[in-house]
């Protein structure tokens, strides 16, 4: 199975790049395509589709185009509940201790990483982010 992640702007922002990846790689899944590149308003349309009319949008895209992302195909035995359950919730006050956001996200809009939560989902967003 594979997932769709990706390091949000703070992640680079606060060097933190390194330390999420090293994680994913400590915990045995396999990273088989990254890239580095900027999002546009438009794909963020598309990709927060489920989000775009929330009052907070235009925070978040503000957010999620400040800087450059790291996409990354992460590959494993049921790996999109396994990274999900790495990145800890959402919400910062709710994702616990060891998780990626409860570690290291201290606000509910810049929390670190982005992954799929499905495994339809993620064969979208790799399609939408690799063309594959
Ligand atoms: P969502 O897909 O619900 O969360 P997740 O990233 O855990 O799959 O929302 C996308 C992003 O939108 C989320 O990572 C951060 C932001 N967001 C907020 O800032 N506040 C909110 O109340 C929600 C639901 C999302
Ligand atoms: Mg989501």
């Amino acid at each position: 199975m594979r997932t769709y992640i990706m390091l949000k702007p703070d992640a680079l922002k606060r060097r933190l790049a390194g330390e999420i990846i090293s994680r994913i790689e400590k915990k045995g899944y396999e990273i088989t395509d990254m890239k580095m590149f900027t999002l546009t308003e438009d794909i963020l349309k598309e990709h927060y589709a489920h989000i775009a009319n929330l009052p907070f949008f235009p925070d978040i895209v503000k957010f999620m185009t400040s800087g450059p992302v790291i996409g990354m195909i992460v590959e494993g035995p049921d790996v999109v509940q396994g990274m999900r359950n790495l990145m800890g919730a959402t919400k910062c006050l709710e994702a616990t201790a060891g998780t990626i956001r409860g570690d290291f996200a201290f606000t509910n809009g810049e929390n670190l990483i982005h992954g799929s939560d499905s495994p339809e989902n993620a064969e979208i967003e790799i399609a939408r982010f690799f063309g594959k």
